[in-house]
């Protein structure tokens, strides 16, 4: 008991079991949060396929879309930015996509349908985290041989513009490709590739 009356001890308890059951709760919170859902909303969570529109990327830009929880980059690439990619062929540890980090229809020297347009998981192939976006060529803090790509601050991994892991460092494959397919010029679809050969 502390000096104003009130029970220290006890509030202690209180907050500890307090903390227990919120971290249980965390666990379960999925269940509750999908039943508040709309049906779209559910299906999207469950995975339902979503669209990209395009139709206002620059050349270099990027965009991000939410599918499955994850993050997925559209990137439309520069021809400078395609041209840089067969010159780091040699420093790539999986240079042809032999590793099925893709679907069939984007295992080519781009990784993608379109050869400008992007598609790709924003998830490090190391741990799990999201790399940063580095488009620029040779930026002081990436050093003269870097043509553009994607850094991944958590252990080093450097990915270039077709998401392919350099070799020797901590990530082990190349970015992952996600099912996509376009439904119009500037629409893709992420997540349903149905009919794409
Ligand atoms: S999570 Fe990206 S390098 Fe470790």
């Amino acid at each position: 008991m502390s000096t104003d009356g009130v029970d220290t001890s006890r509030r202690r308890f209180l907050t500890a079991a307090a903390s227990v059951v919120g971290g249980v709760g965390a666990v379960y919170v999925a269940y509750p949060f999908l039943a508040s859902m709309a049906p779209s909303e559910r299906a999207r969570a469950a995975g339902a396929p979503v669209e990209a529109d395009i139709s206002k990327l620059e050349p270099g830009q990027k965009i991000n879309v939410e599918w499955r929880g994850k993050p997925v980059w559209v990137v439309k690439r520069t021809p400078e930015m395609l041209d840089a990619l067969a010159s780091l062929d040699a420093t790539r540890a999986d240079p042809n996509s032999e590793v099925p980090q893709q679907p069939d229809y984007a295992k080519n020297a781009y990784r993608s349908i379109k050869p400008e347009i992007l598609v790709m998981v924003g998830i490090c192939t190391h741990l799990g985290c999201s790399p940063t976006y580095k488009p620029e060529v040779a930026p002081e803090d990436m050093g003269p041989d870097w043509k553009g790509g994607f850094f991944c601050p958590c252990h080093g991994s450097k990915f270039d513009l077709a998401g392919r892991v350099q070799s020797g460092l901590p990530a082990p494959t190349n970015l992952i490709v996600p099912p996509h397919r376009y439904v119009g010029e500037s629409v893709i679809l992420i997540g349903d590739d149905q009919g794409v050969a």
